[in-house]
């Protein structure tokens, strides 16, 4: 759990320190060289990001003490189970608890969780996915940013509309200044702690190129830097890692290896799996997950597409809906309900490792205005918002009608915020000033 409220160093322990806040310890990698015990920082997933002074850290912690158990208390009220429905549901309740005494559930387990059709018997499984987010992760709410900077893309994806399918779309990639610029406006005027860099797979820019990039935005910024670029070789990762990127978001989009063959053409999972493989064993933090409604896609695979999430050691889980392009060969098939989406991350909730966080993804939220809520409801606890700069928004064309594409950042932040608190949450990517 990492929150953007500043954390009090507590101990040090080879690389790792021991944060407090408001009494809940934490650790977190340090790489910074002058801190030391009593020091005030800010950490994101695991790493510190960047110290704090002493008056602006008091300060914020003021503002925040109130308002922190309050949101804890609304949280916890919200995951109050009906013992009727405990009794009722037998299955979900037992499975529930083998969870909570931090036993895995089985393959057999998943398989029955995504076979649940009575309304009631759903209703009773996001609930308890709920409660168990709220075990673990307490009312954390991830926020991070992302920002697309290229959409110029050497793939042909069958399910994506900036792949090379989509002949006649404008095709952008901002330049160094440009992303240093959308990275400051995202860091110094919102306070997001972490961000993603995302490009479609663009030959254009080098890797010499992008670890330029992300060494001044770490140089000059105090930010969590995820990358996705897509396949960028295992070299590649190296060299990022070196230059500061701390998080990879690599989807692996289904765990169908003949599925992902006939959907990536020239392309294999294999290759996929090596480099999330690799990165994380350079220390990236993984952030990875499948598509969910893809043509040939069984219950039996997307099954096993949590349980890959789970053996790729993922840090948060990113499984969304596949929304059909009318530019690619996958044009005017149907996207899942929004249900079966919700399904999926409750079943996630249970079948991963209970630290895991879940993200809501823009796929989902583009299904239905009620989706970030019901996925939040449903065992997640992770939302991402979009930092690029509005002109450029609908050029990264991956699907049409994509949630939040014209919302400014400012009226993004403001809805996350209300929806956040009216749940209980709170959001531990932003800094306080950003409230
Ligand atoms: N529907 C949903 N998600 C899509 N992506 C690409 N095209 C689509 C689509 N039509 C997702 C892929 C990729 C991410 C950047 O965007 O999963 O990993």
């Amino acid at each position: 759990m990492c929150y953007a409220i500043p954390g009090r160093v507590k101990a040090f322990d080879g690389k790792y320190i021991t944060v407090d806040y408001f009494g809940e310890e934490k650790k977190a990698v340090n790489e910074l060289s002058s801190l030391s015990v009593g020091d005030y920082v800010y950490a994101q997933g695991g790493f510190v990001i960047t110290k704090v002074g002493k008056a602006e850290a008091e300060s914020t912690l003021e503002t925040w003490k109130d308002l922190f158990f309050e949101l804890q208390a609304i949280d916890e009220k919200s995951v109050e189970i009906s013992p009727w429905s405990g009794k009722k549901y037998v299955k979900v309740r037992g499975l529930m608890d083998q969870v909570l005494a931090g036993r895995r559930i089985s393959r057999e387990d998943i398989q029955y969780l995504l076979d649940i059709s009575s309304a009631g018997e759903k209703e009773f499984l996001f609930s308890a996915a709920n409660f168990l987010r709220q075990q673990h992760h307490k009312n954390s709410c991830c926020v991070h940013g992302i920002i697309e900077i290229s959409n110029t893309c050497s793939e042909a994806c069958h399910y994506c509309g900036i792949s090379s399918f989509h002949k006649d779309l404008v095709r952008y990639r901002m330049t160094k200044d440009e992303i240093l610029e959308a990275v400051r406006a995202a860091v110094e005027d919102h306070g997001f702690k972490a961000l993603v860099l995302q490009s479609a797979e663009d030959p254009g820019r080098s890797v010499d190129e992008l670890a330029d990039i992300i060494a001044t935005i770490k140089q000059r910024f105090g930010v969590l830097v995820f990358i996705s670029f897509g396949e960028i070789g295992l070299e590649g990762l190296e060299r990022l890692y070196a230059a500061g990127a701390r998080g990879l978001l690599l989807r692996f989009e289904t765990s169908d290896p003949a599925l992902y063959a006939q959907l990536h053409p020239g392309c294999s999972l294999d290759e996929r799996l090596a480099h999330l493989k690799k990165a994380n064993e350079l220390g990236y933090l993984i952030v990875t997950g499948s598509l969910i409604g893809l043509p040939g896609q069984t219950r039996e695979s997307l099954a096993r597409d949590i349980e890959l999430a789970g053996e790729l050691n993922v840090e948060m889980l990113s499984m969304g809906p596949f929304v059909p392009h009318p530019a690619t060969p996958l044009a005017g098939l149907p996207s899942p309900s929004v249900e079966d989406v919700a399904q999926m991350l409750a079943v996630a909730r249970f079948a991963l490792n209970p630290d895991v966080k879940i993200l809501v993804t823009t796929g989902f939220e583009t299904l239905s205005p009620e989706a970030r809520r019901m996925g939040l409801m449903a065992g997640a606890n992770s939302v991402m918002l979009n930092a690029t700069p509005v002109e450029k928004r609908a050029l990264y064309n991956i699907y049409p009608g994509r949630a939040h594409q014209d919302d400014t950042i400012d009226a993004q932040i403001q809805g996350t915020i209300k929806m956040l608190e009216g749940l209980g949450r709170a959001p531990t990517d932003l800094s306080v000033g950003a409230i």
